[in-house]
């Protein structure tokens, strides 16, 4: 059954670590992360995109599936479905199609209306049983066509969104989605402190986690950081192992041209990045 990320997150920010949320894009990819948490005995957070979604036929066809791989594979470990930067109506479709945590990204919004938005979704979501988080300062990169140039939040507003009632809360520290540029500044750990220093025990949560080097990642799970978000990774090693076996004329040879023989090295190109997230995050063993 599919659980609120609340709990998870509470216990891996009070014992220093940090849960992954790995997005999905099919079948694969889902099967891959899961299958993955539940051999490493970790917790797991599953992201959709609002892209993702579409791709995926629908909110529905994602809860349908993700039922039925948790009966089917037997996972016990405890596994969220979450709506990635959802905007206010894809986090409505997303409760209905029974997600068990949303995202609602209000960072590009003014303040106020953050504020009013993310208080609506507190007062379903609560009632749902479900976890919510909220995002303050966009994130920079570009995700499904949104373009932010990764700015540093204001913790009073941090502190101010944190205070409505949110589960944990996504907070720009100059991180930004894909591949990170050369002339990248590296984490804002100053802002990071400031935001931690006003929101007290809420989970924080790091996104655009492809590329952060695994120094900065332990220094942020030090400062309060309990989720980290990864998507482009899993990305990179299934398309590089995917061209291998072409390359290499493997689909050319016998049934290669099979789906299930020709997608079966970039499925275990996602696991082995997934075993190396949740080894740095600190996850492994937590499930337990
Ligand atoms: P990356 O694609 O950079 O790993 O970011 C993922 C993310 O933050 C999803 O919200």
């Amino acid at each position: 059954m599919l659980v609120s990320a609340k709990e998870m997150l509470q216990k891996a920010k009070a014992g220093h670590y940090a849960v992954g949320q790995f997005n999905i894009n099919n079948l694969e990819w889902t099967k891959a992360i899961l299958l993955t948490a539940e051999e490493l005995k970790s917790p797991v957070i599953l992201g959709v995109s609002e892209g993702a979604g579409k791709y995926m036929c629908g909110y529905k066809t994602v809860v349908g599936m993700v039922n039925g791989m948790l009966e089917e594979l037997k996972i016990t470990v405890p596994v969220a479905l979450h709506l990635d930067h959802g905007s206010y109506e894809g986090c409505l479709k997303c409760i209905e199609a029974g997600f068990s945590s949303i995202m609602f990204d209000g960072s590009h919004y003014p303040i106020e209306e953050n504020v009013a938005k993310t208080t609506e979704l507190v007062k379903i979501v609560k009632e749902k049983g479900m976890s919510l988080e909220a995002e303050v300062g966009a994130i920079g990169g570009e995700e499904d066509g949104v373009v932010g140039k990764g700015e540093c939040a204001d913790p009073n507003e941090c502190k101010a969104i944190a205070d409505l009632g949110v589960d944990m809360l996504a907070a720009g520290i100059g991180n930004i989605h894909g591949k990170y540029p050369d002339n990248w500044e590296g984490l804002s750990f100053e802002t990071l402190d400031a935001v931690q220093q006003l929101t007290g025990e809420m989970p924080l949560v790091l996104h655009g986690g492809t590329g952060i080097p695994d120094d900065m990642i332990q220094k942020a799970i030090s400062l309060g950081v309990a989720k980290i978000n990864v998507n482009t990774e899993c990305q990179l090693s299934f398309a590089a192992a995917t061209r291998k076996y072409i390359e290499e004329g493997k689909d050319e040879k016998g049934k290669g041209y099979d789906p299930r023989k020709l997608l079966a090295p970039g499925f275990e190109a996602i696991k082995e990045t997934v075993k190396e997230k949740m080894e740095l995050f600190g996850s492994v063993g937590k499930a337990e």
